[in-house]
Formats: C-alpha cells, sequence, structure tokens
C-alpha cells in the first residue's frame, strides 16, 4: 500500500485521521463522513493535466485503458497490482446539438457525458473499481450496498466478472426497474428484498454490514468518491482541457456531486485549473431533501460545521408526516441523502445551486436526450431538465458551456420510456399519470396496421 494516501474525517471540530488500510463507513470519534486524502508532495501528480497520461503504457493492457485508472495519478491510494477493472470509464462527451436547443443554449455549448456507456450501464462502475480495489487490499470477500438499482448491478457485475466477492444487495421491494433487477440477479448477486424503500434498505445495510463484517460499497465509502472523480477528469479530457461554465447533474444520494466537487478542488489546489465550474444538483419534486434544505432552510457547508439541528428538524417532520420519496425517476427516490454534508461542500466549492424538476419535466427530457441517438434512463434526464430550468431563469446563460451528467442507460428503465411513447391510454395512467406525467409531448407512437402488404406500405408511405 502506498504511504501518500490517507483517510480523514470532513467535520472541521474533528478532522482525524485513519490509515488507508482500516474500515470504516463513518469517523469513530464523531460519525461525520470521511474522505480519502493525499500527501500531494510524496505523491507526484502531474505538472499539467495534458500529461496525465504519461506513464500509464507501464500499467498494462486493461488498467491503461480503464477511464478511472488511467488517472491514477490523481487518485494515488491502490498499487497498480491491486487497481481492479472490468473496463469502467470507457464514455462519451457528446455535443448534443438538438439538446442545447431545447435547453435554450448556443449551439455547440451542451454537452452530454454519457456515463450509461459503462459496464454495468451506469456511472457507478467508475466508484466501483475505486471501492473493490480497496476491498481487495485489505481483502474483504464479501461486500454489500442498498441500492435503488444502480450500485447493485455494479457491484454484482464487478464481482461476477472478477471473482474476488461475494455480493450481497439490499432493495426496496418494488422500488427498483426490472433493467437493475435483472442484473443483480443474473450476475448471481444475494438479493435481499426489504418492505420499505431506499431509506430503509440503506439503514439496514449499515446495520447488517457491521455486525457480520462485511464490506460496504455505498457511496458513504470514500473510495467510491475518488473513482467518480474520474468523471469530471473525462469531460475535461474531452473539451481539451477547458473548464465548462457549468456542470449539472442528478442529486440522489449525492455521491457525484461530492465527489466533482473534491476533484475540482484538488485540481485547483494542484495548480492543475484556474477555476472551477458552477455546480448545479438537481432534484426530483418528489424526493427534494437537497433542494428543501439548501435553497429554503439556508443549509450551508459552513466551514465544515453544517448546522445538522436543520437537518435532523427535516427528517422529523418528513416522519411525522409519513413522507416517503416517490418519483418516476426511482435511481433518485431518496429522502435521506447519505451524502449531505460532503454535497454542501461541493455547493461551497462550486458556488453551486440546487433546482427541483417534476416528473413531467424529467420525461420530456429524456425523450430529448433519447432523440439523439444515445438515450438515458429517467433520473439521468433530470439533469437536461435541471439545465433548461436554469436557462429559464436566467442563471445559466444561453452561450454558457454545459456538461450534463447522464448518469445511466436508456435500457435501465424500459417500462417508463415505452408508456412515454404508448398509444395505450391505461398503460400511460397507471405507469406516468399516476406520478403527475399529464402529457407526452414529444411521443414516438408506434403504427399499429393490420397483416396486410397494401396497408403495411400505405403506412409506410403516409410517416415517411
Ligand atoms: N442517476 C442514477 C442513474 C443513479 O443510479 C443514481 C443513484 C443517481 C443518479 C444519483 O446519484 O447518489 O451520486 O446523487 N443511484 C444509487 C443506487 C442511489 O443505489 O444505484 P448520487
Amino acid at each position: 500500500m502506498t504511504a501518500v494516501a490517507f483517510q480523514r474525517c470532513i467535520s472541521a471540530t474533528c478532522g482525524q485521521n485513519f490509515a488507508i488500510d482500516e474500515v470504516h463507513i463513518a469517523c469513530p470519534d464523531c460519525g461525520s463522513l470521511l474522505d480519502v486524502q493525499y500527501d500531494w508532495d510524496a505523491a507526484h501528480p502531474p505538472a499539467a493535466l495534458k500529461e496525465i497520461g504519461k506513464g500509464n503504457d507501464q500499467l498494462g493492457g486493461p488498467l491503461a485503458q480503464s477511464g478511472v485508472w488511467r488517472f491514477h495519478r490523481l487518485l494515488p491510494f491502490a498499487p497498480p497490482s491491486q487497481m481492479v477493472t472490468i473496463g469502467e470509464g470507457q464514455t462519451l462527451l457528446q455535443h448534443a446539438v438538438q439538446v442545447a436547443r431545447y435547453v435554450g443554449l448556443d449551439s455547440g455549448e451542451l454537452h452530454l457525458q454519457y456515463e450509461g456507456m459503462n459496464p454495468s450501464g451506469s456511472f457507478k462502475d467508475n466508484g466501483m473499481a475505486a471501492a473493490f480495489s480497496h476491498a481487495a487490499m485489505i481483502g474483504a470477500t464479501r461486500a454489500a450496498c442498498a441500492s435503488t438499482g444502480n450500485t447493485s448491478a455494479s457491484l454484482a457485475a464487478f464481482s461476477a466478472v472478477t471473482g474476488l466477492m461475494q455480493a450481497v444487495i439490499f432493495i426496496g421491494s418494488g422500488k427498483i426497474s426490472y433493467g437493475k433487477l435483472s442484473q443483480a440477479l443474473d450476475y448471481g448477486a444475494l438479493t435481499v428484498q426489504i418492505a420499505g424503500d431506499f431509506d430503509d434498505a440503506m439503514r439496514r445495510v449499515r446495520e447488517v454490514t457491521s455486525q457480520l463484517g462485511i464490506y460496504l460499497v455505498n457511496s458513504v465509502n470514500p473510495f467510491r468518491l475518488e473513482g467518480q472523480k474520474t468523471i469530471m477528469f473525462r469531460v475535461l479530457e474531452a473539451l481539451e482541457w477547458q473548464v465548462p461554465d457549468w456542470i449539472v447533474v442528478p442529486g440522489g444520494n449525492l455521491g457525484n456531486s461530492s465527489s466533482f466537487g473534491k476533484a475540482f478542488a484538488e485540481l485547483y489546489q494542484l495548480g492543475l485549473i484556474d477555476r472551477v465550474p458552477r455546480l448545479a444538483v438537481i432534484n426530483a419534486t418528489g424526493a427534494n431533501t437537497l433542494y428543501e434544505l439548501f435553497e429554503n432552510r439556508g443549509l450551508r457547508w459552513n466551514g465544515g460545521n453544517p448546522a445538522m439541528e436543520i437537518v435532523e428538524n427535516y427528517y422529523r417532520e418528513l416522519d411525522e408526516s409519513n413522507s416517503h420519496a416517490q418519483t418516476i425517476a426511482s435511481a433518485i427516490e431518496i429522502n435521506r441523502p447519505v451524502n449531505l454534508s460532503k454535497c454542501l461542500r461541493s455547493l461551497e466549492i462550486c458556488d453551486g445551486v440546487v433546482r427541483e424538476v417534476t416528473d413531467q419535466e424529467i420525461l420530456d427530457a429524456k425523450s430529448q436526450v433519447g432523440a439523439g441517438g444515445l438515450g438515458c434512463e429517467p433520473a439521468s434526464a433530470a439533469s437536461v431538465a435541471g439545465a433548461k430550468r436554469l436557462r429559464n431563469e436566467g442563471m445559466i446563460a444561453a452561450g454558457d458551456r454545459v456538461v450534463c451528467v447522464l448518469t445511466g442507460h436508456l435500457l435501465k428503465d424500459p417500462a417508463a420510456t415505452v408508456a412515454y411513447h404508448t398509444t395505450d391510454q391505461d398503460m400511460f395512467d397507471r405507469i406516468l399519470g399516476s406520478r403527475g406525467v399529464r402529457r407526452a409531448s414529444f411521443a414516438n407512437r408506434a403504427v399499429a396496421v393490420p397483416n396486410d402488404l397494401d396497408e403495411i406500405i400505405k403506412a409506410i408511405q403516409l410517416y415517411s
């Protein structure tokens, strides 16, 4: 293990350090989240971002191709012999002309970062490569997570492909889409369906992993967030190392937003960028804890001392009114985001804003992304819907360069997509109408024809 990396409690009043080979899901002294930190003088980071790939040939084939490990000099906690890869992070930043028009941006200014291209179909593989490497470094043989479906798919995939770990996943019963559930089942994960939602599953997995000594890979694991920094490194790389004006990302458990802020803070500290982009975190209206706390109740990072009583009061109100998260974007159907405090830190670093968008806005934005040929799942489209809102408000200017992170693949949740485009009113009402979706303004409806050659030809001539 390298000596340059260590873990540190993020609380300003605690700030305890821990060795890299210790396993904690929270600071044992004060209960706050932990960061992975580096002694950069000893770590020898690159002198300029364009030199980041220097020496990567020595990593060998698959590691040198990994979209995570080819940036290993900016997350130097694992020696090459212990880096685990299944081909993660080979993703695309698409210059999205049509979606730019929809959002209201000048042509050329909107870019979509397609993390659905990862081996398990979501951005989680970036973080899982890092967490899995740490799990392997400390000799774990079982790993667990609570999930709205993508973390579990990623954990199941890494476990099955590498054979290093038995995967144990906790999901809220009926709360994850079939695309994601089918991955966990097919890849052989021990799948525990809890009678409850994600927030219940998260609480239970913490208890179970601590009792049974199972390695936890949810994003409370600071190594996960190290891997997710590379999403931003690849964005910068695709923009020829120019910093965009805005990064827009959906907010669920707030791992990505936490990780992105850390990435930019480190790049800035190392003199590798001369400014940080602004960050917009987008909640669904039915799962809007961050929006409520940050935009309405004034919760801030406050130099590492956020006013946690604001959070406790809000959670008490949720309990008293028996409120549960509700959105078609099931990936972000979360009311108690575990990385809340780290996300507040990112919002401070990146002069960030938080917005909420309705399921209607999410599905309309999703159809626009899909029309560009590389689709996404509902939660991902919250970023595009959020960018459109911020553009309408004038917060984002028409000439700003904006990157929306598309976190998961279209095929993760085909039910939502088919219901949006369907001509079957019952299906529409059952899946979408029940969530307040009234219209499918951009539906591409299938054309029903009799099994008759003339009728088929007539229909094609009519519609093409
Ligand atoms: N988008 C997708 C597709 C997700 O799966 C998730 C989170 C998010 C956005 C939110 O990201 O937590 O970093 O704010 N999914 C987790 C899971 C919770 O269990 O798969 P975040």
